[in-house]
């Protein structure tokens, strides 16, 4: 089976779609009955191999370089952000017909927007944080922005198409707002401003398993106490974030509450293959979801391998298994 790895993508989290890869690339590259070849896109979907030589991927399902011509069976597209994550390059997939790893196109694009995953996920009754939302940086807008952040005290500012805490500002006094939201409206047409929740974070691996939807209990990801998780704590040398593969101190209750609210947002959403979702505890004892993530990171610090694994999964045996269910 010939597969295509498609890595990097024109967003912000360019470089960790290529961590991601590589942990891809080592579970496929010893499987007998697997070709792998890799392509890193740009921002203008242009496909270079690793040698640097130009790639192009044909309608006629044919990968062409200088040297000839090579079959595409099965793509792994993995890309968190654009092109990948948003759906963009999985709706030229179905176009052409070609099987690939991970959500629809539709799914995706939901999921990547953060004000449609909290429409669809108050549509489908699973509780999300408050929040305000802004669709300019105009004076009535700010002004909505503003009382969020008298009525709360503290605010995050998020742009609503990143991912790894790109464009996402803890808010606590009014001189900061304007410069976060500026900041934010130059990533995204919309921004979100939530209200700030004291929180542990809890997260979960979805994911289908020979033909089964798996929910692995929550894991764990704990932030310094002067921080939040932002892009330096998940990924730069000397991160003081800590997780747990698996969450302790929670309730039978707490636990069945996640675990249907995962399960909800996995079938209501038509997520396919695998996900990972978090979700908010707050001191209080409220559950939130806070997010889907269609292609979670899969670095030596990301949670969805770990938790796979720690369910008794092997990830090449799990991919695999999905790359051979898909050509069959
Ligand atoms: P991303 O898609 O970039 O991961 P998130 O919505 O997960 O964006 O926000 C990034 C991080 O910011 C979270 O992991 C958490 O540490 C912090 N955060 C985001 N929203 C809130 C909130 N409402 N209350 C408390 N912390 C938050
Ligand atoms: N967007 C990053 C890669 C994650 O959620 O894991
Ligand atoms: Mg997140």
């Amino acid at each position: 089976i010939n597969v295509l790895l498609i890595c990097g993508g024109g967003g912000s989290e360019h470089d960790v779609s290529l961590r991601t890869a590589d942990f891809i690339q080592r579970h496929l590259e010893a499987v007998d009955d697997i070709s792998l070849a890799r392509a890193e896109m740009d921002g203008n979907g242009r496909l270079t191999a690793p040698d640097g030589r130009e790639r192009r991927l044909g309608q006629d399902r044919m990968l062409r370089d200088d040297n000839g011509a090579w079959e595409v069976h099965y793509v792994v597209p993995s890309i968190h952000g654009y092109p990948g994550e948003t759906g963009d390059l999985q709706s030229q997939l179905e176009l052409f017909g070609i099987p690939y790893y991970g959500c629809g196109p539709e799914a995706s694009k939901l999921c990547f927007n953060k004000v449609t995953t909290k429409l669809w996920l108050s549509a489908l009754g699973i509780d999300n944080s408050p929040y305000q939302f802004l669709c300019s940086n105009e004076p009535e807008e700010i002004a909505k922005a503003t009382m969020a952040l008298q009525q709360w005290g503290a605010v995050f500012v998020k742009a609503s198409n990143q991912g790894s805490s790109v464009g996402c500002y803890k808010v606590t006094a009014k001189e900061e707002l304007q410069r976060a939201l500026a900041r934010a409206f130059e990533l995204s047409p919309y921004v979100l401003v939530e209200k700030c929740l004291k929180v542990r974070e809890l997260e979960v691996a979805a994911y289908t398993y020979e033909g089964e939807l798996i929910i692995t209990p929550p894991g764990e990801v704990c932030a310094p106490s002067d921080t939040f998780y932002s892009y330096e704590e998940k990924y730069a040398e000397g991160s003081r974030a800590v997780t747990h593969v698996e969450a302790q101190g929670l309730s039978n209750a707490q636990l069945g509450w996640i675990r249907e609210a995962s399960r909800r947002a996995f079938v209501g959403l038509q997520l396919k293959d695998l996900s990972r979702i978090d979700f908010f505890l707050t001191d209080d004892g409220g559950l939130y979801l806070n997010e889907v993530n269609t292609f979670p990171g899969m670095t030596s610090i990301s949670m969805f391998p770990k938790m796979l694994e720690n369910a008794g999964h092997d990830f090449s045996r799990y991919l695999t298994s999905l790359i051979r269910a898909a050509v069959r």
